[in-house]
């Protein structure tokens, strides 16, 4: 028996995203989304990527599901592409882009894979965000619609359901720090776009109900935690606005149906003009359980002349992943029991979780990637501390299945367990996809 055993029937596996490993962007229908666009800007992503191919997935998906059942996994966490599905937003179903969604589910189950499907990972087909995206309220309905089609189609068989995943990044990395489409920087915008997205949120766990699906439902999240860089007030105060930035203002929807209000506060200070949230209420309905997605701690510094959290990042002595990211395990245990006790969640999965190394092939055809066995190891037994302290955590969905496109990072970003060459195409497990299908095997680590 493992020294560090989880709970029976705990998922294991590995998480992904549609325009993060699909390609074939112009196949069988699929119309433009915001992504294809904005790497379309030079300048936008680095070295000017796109993920025109990817790992091509869309059409190796066969060999990808084979890979992950050699793996051992048991769990997949995908997202499907809106474009593919509904090429116009709306109205008009493209069968072949929703096959292609059935056909990956049934290999998955075939292959003794519990299928965990997210609805929206960020790539809204271009001819929404042409009436104005998530800033529009019409989204609501939008997104109903499209969650309508998927939960018709594959409810018989996906039995895990993602509304969203990441809204943060959704509303704030795309409106106001304008790294991801639309690419937009107004903190206003982006406040509106939390509000509808969340209400978008609602309405499809809603239908879910009143559909009768037999499923679960939820929604994923991303949590970076901050810490003030000293023990002055100031610092404090600095660390509490960005912890509320960056871990409480989703929760507080989800769970609230309300934003924070010592941020709203300040939002008001700093002269933003806020939507009346009026129908806040909609945005928390009952879910089944909670995403969990983490990557690493932030350290705050105050700062006066910073706009709006009066706080800059800090670099500690912490040790560091080849992306810059501190590595601290002690915080995701201190997040979950933190959430746990504060929000009560009914269950919870960790739905995003590693790290990227700049990983190379050694002349054996080899990559020994010990740091990450190293990340994965310290993580996987922060996970189980909590879950022995009482916190009802499900599985773990490691990020991620393939080196893949890393958003406004390109190509350049490895955090897979596969190793995937670029030119060519071919897949290689790293040393840590048979660390962890040995972790799986026995449930659990020493
Ligand atoms: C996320 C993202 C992933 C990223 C990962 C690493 O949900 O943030 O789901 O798409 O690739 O977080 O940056």
């Amino acid at each position: 028996m493992a020294k560090y055993t989880f709970p029976d029937g705990f998922k294991w596996g590995t998480a992904t995203a549609s325009y993060q490993i699909e390609g074939g962007v112009s196949q069988d229908g699929r119309s433009e989304s915001i992504w294809d666009r904005f790497c379309q800007m030079p300048g936008n992503i680095l070295h000017n990527d796109t993920g025109e191919v990817a790992n091509d997935h869309y059409n190796r998906y066969k060999e990808d599901v084979a890979l992950m059942k050699e793996l051992g996994h048991n769990a997949y966490r995908f997202s499907v592409s809106w474009s593919r599905v509904l090429p116009e937003g709306t109205g008009k179903v493209n069968e072949k882009g929703l096959q292609f969604y059935s056909d990956l589910v049934d290999e998955l189950l075939a292959a003794g894979i519990e299928p965990f499907l997210t609805l929206y990972h960020w790539d809204l087909p271009q001819v929404l965000q042409d009436k104005g995206g998530w800033q529009n309220p019409d989204s609501i309905a939008w997104f109903e619609e499209y969650a309508k089609v998927l939960f018709d189609k594959l409810g018989d068989r996906v039995t895990y359901w993602t509304t969203l995943n990441e809204p943060w990044c959704v509303a704030f990395l795309g409106n106001y720090i304008g790294e991801h489409p639309p690419g937009m920087r107004d903190l206003g915008t982006a406040i509106l776009v939390s509000y509808n997205i969340m209400r978008a949120h609602g309405a499809a766990v809603r239908l879910f109900r009143n559909m009768k699906m037999s499923g679960e439902i939820g929604i994923t999240l991303n949590f970076t935690p901050s810490f003030p860089y000293t023990d002055s007030e100031e610092d404090k105060l600095a660390s509490s606005y960005m912890d509320a930035f960056c871990v409480r203002w989703f929760l507080d929807a989800v769970f609230k149906g309300e934003f924070p209000s010592d941020l709203l506060k300040l939002f008001k200070e700093r002269g933003i003009t806020l939507p009346d949230f009026t129908k806040g209420a909609e945005m928390a309905e009952q879910i089944d359980f909670l995403g969990i997605n983490y990557y690493n701690p932030s350290f705050h510094q105050y700062n006066p002349h910073s706009w709006p959290f009066y706080a800059s990042g800090m670099k500690t002595d912490l040790p560091y992943t080849d992306r810059e990211w501190p590595i601290s395990p002690e915080t995701l245990e201190g997040l979950l029991l933190r959430i746990n006790a504060e929000y009560s969640p009914p269950k919870m999965y960790i739905t995003e979780n590693g790290c990227s190394y700049n990983d190379i092939v050694n002349e054996d055809g080899a990559i020994l990637d010990y740091s990450r066995i190293n990340y994965l190891s310290r993580h996987f037994k922060a996970v189980h501390s909590a879950i022995s302290k009482g916190v009802d955590i499900r599985g773990y969905m490691v990020w991620s299945l393939l080196d893949n496109f890393e958003w406004a990072f390109g190509r350049y970003s490895r955090f897979g367990l596969i190793y995937h060459d670029f030119e060519t195409l071919k897949r290689t497990p790293k040393q840590s996809a048979y660390w962890m299908r040995d972790v799986i095997k026995a449930n659990g680590l020493d």
